[in-house]
């Protein structure tokens, strides 16, 4: 049985002082994370007071990106093995924010996925089609070459562990969800994909989220479905009681 997993995704939203805060409120109003599992992924620069603050919650952590060397010249970056030294829990990877804007590519992606897991991190890699590529149609076999790119070389035992983040590019920020049925057409294909790269059990075992436009108001019919194990969650995640709305939304 897969654990219900909701993330929020802070972007570049919260400084230090902001994070402490949040904490604080959501603290000791969590489920248990048997039940379901809440994580905030905060930037950079937020994430050794998230970890502190949280410390003896349920409240899991994670980073919104990683680079796939662990040290050295690499100016601005984020290493996996100081984020496995924090403590940080998650990291986001694929974001279609750092795929549009900052150029990532399926082999960064999938090499950033490689050096987490060898660092202790388990990697949310996010997938998800344009708007154009939704309305050719063409939406299944983008997602597909997303994902069979950014699982190469892992093992099944890797996989089993790791999180998937279908995020169609037109439902992030705009308001304008995927409806649960076509949120749970991709994450089934997802699913489906991992079945035939791998087996059955990993198929089973990888958690699927969706991403995009998820509120209070929406998280339960999404959860409802079949191969949808959780939501990563940007706007909504910002404000305490609205993140607390979402990660109890089976009371
Ligand atoms: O990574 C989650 C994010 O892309 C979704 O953002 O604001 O549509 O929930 P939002």
């Amino acid at each position: 049985m897969r654990t219900p997993i909701i993330a929020g995704n802070w972007k570049l939203h919260m400084n230090p002082e902001q994070t402490v805060e949040f904490v604080n409120a959501v603290k000791g109003k969590l489920p248990d994370p048997s039940k379901v599992e809440s994580v905030i992924a905060a930037p950079a620069v937020d994430l050794y007071v998230l970890k502190k603050t949280a410390e003896g919650s349920n409240l899991h952590t994670g980073a919104e990106n990683a680079y796939f060397e662990v040290e050295g010249a690499f100016t601005g970056e984020t290493s996996p093995k100081v984020l496995n030294e924090m403590g940080i829990d998650y990291c986001i990877i694929g974001h279609s924010e750092r795929r549009g804007y900052f150029h990532e590519t399926d082999e960064d992606i999938n090499k950033k996925a490689k050096a987490l897991f060898a660092n202790g991190v388990t990697p949310i890699i996010c997938c998800g089609e344009s708007l154009e590529t939704r309305e050719a149609n063409k939406q299944e076999e983008w997602v597909v070459a997303q994902i069979k790119a950014a699982l190469e070389g892992l093992s099944a035992d890797q996989v089993s562990k790791l999180v998937i983040a279908y995020e169609p590019i037109w439902a992030i920020g705009t308001g304008k969800t995927a409806s649960a049925d076509q949120a749970e057409e991709m994450c089934k294909t997802i699913r489906e994909t991992v079945k035939d790269l791998y087996n059955e059990e990993t198929a089973e075992n990888v958690r699927i989220q969706y991403g995009g436009s998820v509120k209070p108001a929406n998280v339960k019919e999404l959860m409802s479905k079949p191969d949808i194990d959780g939501g990563l969650v940007g706007g909504a995640s910002l404000d305490p009681e609205s993140f607390l709305a979402l990660v109890n939304y089976q009371d």
